[in-house]
């Protein structure tokens, strides 16, 4: 950084001030790095080319038609971005978990993969009956690379406990595999970008019953504009790309706002006693 930077001009207190008002709520490092000098350095390396990517434009899903991917395509008058027709590509070629888990390891087109310091991809039994599905991972995420790791986690771990199950009967995932910086909600064309990849995740589990928490969960999956308090409680069919058939799935309340608003248990503790029947009933169908 420039000896005069304005930044010098700050006291400690005010620096530290100056980061957290920016989202910047923990260390990564132990060295501090200097972003100024590296980003002069690159500006005077040579400009790479973009690779010439031969893709023909991913079919039409329903994550194509997800408001963001529309706004952001409709605003460029193109079809669709390059990254996410890359992300269409990377995730349609995924013919297992593990090639689905590498692929998001290795999509750098999506911004939140360079503040994060973990891809989260699941946690739990991939052969569970039970699909549960977070909307990102926070900072006990990020942390140890598994969703649902923080104390909203203990609660959901708790809720699913209720109703008989456990990380070890049921699969745990998430619409973004990175955590937004500061906890902010992803916007809506960083969530077009990991539809693909979470259609993919739905078809390569192919859960009997799917439990969408929170209203970023339940819109993207249900391509839905509404917020979660019109979506829990009822029952939807979940048909994302590349499902035979349709899903069952319920949203409910994000144990985060659980935590918050202990009052709307009562209609969390509702919805999960209809996905234990709706497992019930389909277990004896
Ligand atoms: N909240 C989520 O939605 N997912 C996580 O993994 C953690 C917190």
């Amino acid at each position: 950084m420039s000896e005069n930077h304005p930044i010098n001009d700050l006291s400690p207190g005010q620096v530290l001030r100056f980061y957290l008002d920016a989202g910047v709520d923990e260390t990564t490092g132990s060295h501090p790095l200097d972003r100024y000098a590296l980003s002069e350095a690159s500006a005077k390396a040579p400009k790479p080319t973009r690779p010439a990517v031969a893709v023909s434009p991913p079919k039409a899903s329903a994550g194509a038609q997800r408001p963001g991917a529309a706004a952001s395509a409709a605003s460029k008058g193109v079809p669709s971005s390059v990254a996410g027709q890359s992300a269409a590509i990377a995730a349609a070629a995924a013919k297992s978990l593990e090639e689905l888990k590498a692929a998001v390891e290795a999509f750098d087109g999506c911004a939140l993969k360079s503040t994060a310091k973990s891809t989260v991809f699941a946690d739990g039994n991939p052969a569970g009956r039970l699909m549960v599905l977070g909307e990102a991972p926070g900072s006990d995420e990020d942390r140890q690379g598994l969703p649902f790791m923080g104390v909203s986690g203990k609660l959901l771990d708790l809720m699913l406990d209720s109703i008989g199950y456990s990380r070890e009967t049921a699969y745990l995932t998430n619409v973004i595999p990175w955590r937004p910086p500061g906890n902010r909600n992803p916007t809506p064309e960083e969530v077009a970008l990991c539809v693909p990849f979470l259609e993919r995740h739905v078809a390569l589990v192919k859960p009997e019953v799917i439990l969408m928490v929170g209203g970023l969960s339940a819109k993207t999956l249900l391509n839905r504009p509404e917020g979660i308090t019109r979506l829990r409680g009822r029952w939807e069919s979940v048909n994302t790309a590349g499902l035979g058939q349709p899903i069952p799935g319920v949203a409910t309340f994000h144990p985060t706002y659980l935590l918050r608003s202990p009052q709307q248990k009562r209609l969390a503790w509702r919805d999960l006693l209809a996905v234990k029947e709706k497992l019930d009933s389909l277990a004896s169908a």
